[in-house]
C-alpha cells in the first residue's frame, strides 16, 4: 500500500508539514479503513483509505484543509465519540491497471467500507488529476469546466461524479507544502536561482520561493465531492 501510494505521488507531496503530524496516528489508528483489491491473479490492483469523522452536512463546516480531516479524525477517535461521515483520504490504481475499471471499483468500496462502519455520509477531497497541466487557471475555473457532455473535465474528478457524486466545494488551501530551496530544487529537478514564482513538473499551481528566507511554497486545492 505504502509503494503503490508513494509512487502516485509527486516528492513535494511529503512537504505538507501539518499533514505530518497527524499521518502516523491516523495509519496506527484507522487501519480497517484501509482497502487493498487484488487482481484475478491476486496481484495489489488499488488501494485507498479514508477516515470517519463528525460532520452537520453543513458545506461551510468541512474541514479547509487535509491536515485539518486528520486531526478531526483523531479528535473523535479519542474522544470516543460516534462518527458519521467518511472521509476518503486516498485513492491509487497500479500503473498498469490504469483505464480498467479499477478506480470505479476503489471508490465503490470505499463507499460500502463506510456503509458498513455505519457512517451515513461519504465525502472526498479529490485531488484533480490534470490540474497540474492548468498551473496558471484558479480552481474555481477548473472545477467548473465541463466536457461538452456537462460532466466534469478533469478525468479523476469525471469519475467520482459519473459514479454518483456531486461537487459541492472547494478547498481552496487544501494541502501547503514548504521547504528549503535546496529541497525543492530536489523534488522539482529545476535550478531555483532567485525569488519568484515558478511553474512546477506536476505541481497544480505556481510554487513561490523567498531565497532570502530559504523557503519555497507550495498549495494545492481539492475539490469536494459529496457520493453520500
Ligand atoms: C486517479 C486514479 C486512481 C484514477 O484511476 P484510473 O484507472 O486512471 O481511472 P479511470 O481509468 O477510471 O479513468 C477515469 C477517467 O479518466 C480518463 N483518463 C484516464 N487516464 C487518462 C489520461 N492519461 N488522460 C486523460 N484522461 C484519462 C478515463 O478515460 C476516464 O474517463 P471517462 O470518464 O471518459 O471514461 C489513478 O490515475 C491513480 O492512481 N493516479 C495516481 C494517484 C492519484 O492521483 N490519486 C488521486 C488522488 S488521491
Amino acid at each position: 500500500m505504502e509503494a503503490l501510494f508513494a509512487g502516485g505521488f509527486p516528492e513535494f507531496i511529503s512537504g505538507d508539514k501539518e499533514v505530518d503530524k497527524y499521518i502516523a496516528r491516523v495509519r496506527e489508528s484507522f487501519r480497517e479503513y484501509d482497502l487493498i483489491l487484488t487482481d484475478e491473479d491476486d496481484q495489489l490492483a488499488a488501494t485507498g483509505w479514508g477516515v470517519p469523522i463528525m460532520w452537520s452536512g453543513d458545506v461551510s463546516e468541512l474541514p479547509s484543509t487535509f491536515a485539518d480531516v486528520l486531526r478531526q479524525s483523531i479528535e473523535v477517535h479519542d474522544a470516543f465519540s460516534a462518527a458519521d461521515t467518511f472521509v476518503i483520504g486516498g485513492a491509487v490504481v497500479h500503473p498498469s491497471l490504469k483505464g480498467s475499471g479499477a478506480a470505479e471499483s476503489l471508490i465503490r468500496a470505499l463507499c460500502d467500507t463506510a456503509a458498513a462502519h455505519h457512517l451515513t455520509n461519504v465525502v472526498a477531497p479529490v485531488r484533480p488529476t490534470r490540474k497540474h497541466l492548468y498551473p496558471l487557471l484558479d480552481i474555481d475555473a477548473y472545477a467548473a469546466w465541463v466536457r461538452n457532455d456537462g460532466t466534469p473535465w478533469d478525468p479523476w474528478l469525471r469519475l467520482h461524479v459519473r459514479i454518483g457524486g456531486s461537487v459541492i466545494g472547494l478547498a481552496r488551501e487544501a494541502q501547503t507544502m514548504t521547504d528549503t530551496v535546496s529541497r525543492w530544487e530536489e523534488w522539482t529537478g529545476l535550478e531555483i536561482p532567485v525569488s519568484g514564482d515558478y511553474i512546477i513538473p506536476k505541481g497544480m499551481a505556481p510554487l513561490r520561493i523567498d531565497k532570502t528566507a530559504d523557503l519555497g511554497t507550495y498549495v494545492e486545492p481539492n475539490i469536494w465531492v459529496r457520493h453520500r
